[in-house]
């Protein structure tokens, strides 16, 4: 058998889940290995530094289990570490590894979203905060108006379950028509933290019908496939048993009954310190 050398994909925690799901979909064979730092979760709110040094932590542990190729599936992590980590430790320690994150796909396309041209884009703050969304969309797509709103209670509520309660729902709406208040004529929406397709169902009930709601999963799912494509010696680098394993920093049995309410999977994770 081949060297075991998953995909990473990494998250602060559960939102992960709905990248790896559609990478999983797109890429059956390969193995997977997803590490969720629910113990340290959320970072959405947390410093440029604290977010850098703990996506640092978490790819160089996955790293140092066989990973050559690690997905940041998170927003926060994808804006605020991705480009240090590439820049600076990739280059130096890892010349042979590779780290991707989640924005570059969903901007690439955001052309073919919306007719209006006025988009919205739902995300934490430290992902608001950093303009990576605005500055990716103006390479691609200059004329797109992006309005950017950040959701604070959306992650600690999806990370402990809440997400079905009446406070809940009160946090998604307020959120919702907060956006629309800033830009009415928005038709589409990119849900920018990978935790919020968790909370779809709940977030189309106060959204008008003729808005498009964009999840992340489908199309990293399909830039990853074209990535493996274009870099046949990444490719070859990748092991394909068709397995998939879960880290988390939190307690195990936690991880995997959260696991199984969000997404209906059983899992068995193992967990770890970083
Ligand atoms: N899934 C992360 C993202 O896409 C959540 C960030 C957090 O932990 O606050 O941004």
């Amino acid at each position: 058998m081949k060297e075991y050398a998953p995909i990473g994909i990494f998250d602060s925690g559960y939102g992960g889940l709905t990248v790896l799901h559609e990478v999983i979909k797109a890429l059956p064979d390969y193995d997977f290995l997803y590490l969720g730092d629910n113990a340290r979760a959320p970072y959405g709110s947390r410093s440029f530094e604290l977010v850098y040094n703990f996506t640092l932590e978490a790819v160089e542990e996955l790293f140092s289990r066989g990973c050559n190729l690690v997905i940041l599936a998170c927003n926060t992590a994808s804006a605020k570490a991705l480009r240090n980590i590439q820049q600076k430790n990739l280059a130096v320690d890892y010349p042979d590894k590779r780290v991707l994150g989640v924005i570059r796909p969903s901007t690439e396309i955001v052309e073919t979203l919306s007719n209006t041209k006025h988009i919205g884009v739902l995300a934490t703050e430290g992902t608001v905060k950093s303009n990576s969304y605005l500055m990716e969309i103006g390479k691609f797509a200059e004329e797109m108006i992006v309005t950017q709103h950040a959701c604070p209670m959306w992650v600690p509520l999806i990370e402990n379950n809440e997400c079905d309660t009446e406070g809940a729902k009160y946090f998604i709406k307020q959120e919702i028509d907060r956006l629309f208040h800033k830009d009415p004529l928005i038709d589409a929406i990119i849900l920018g933290c990978t935790h919020y397709p968790l909370i779809e169902e709940q977030i189309r009930k106060f959204v008008p019908n003729h808005v498009k709601i964009i999840s992340q999963g489908p199309i990293v799912a399909e830039k990853l496939v074209d990535y493996l494509r274009r870099h046949p010696e990444m490719d070859e680098r990748c092991s394909k048993n068709g397995t998939v394993a879960y880290l988390t920093t939190e307690n195990r049995e936690t991880f995997d009954e959260k696991v199984f309410d969000l997404t209906g999977q059983r899992v068995k994770s193992t967990k770890i310190r970083l």
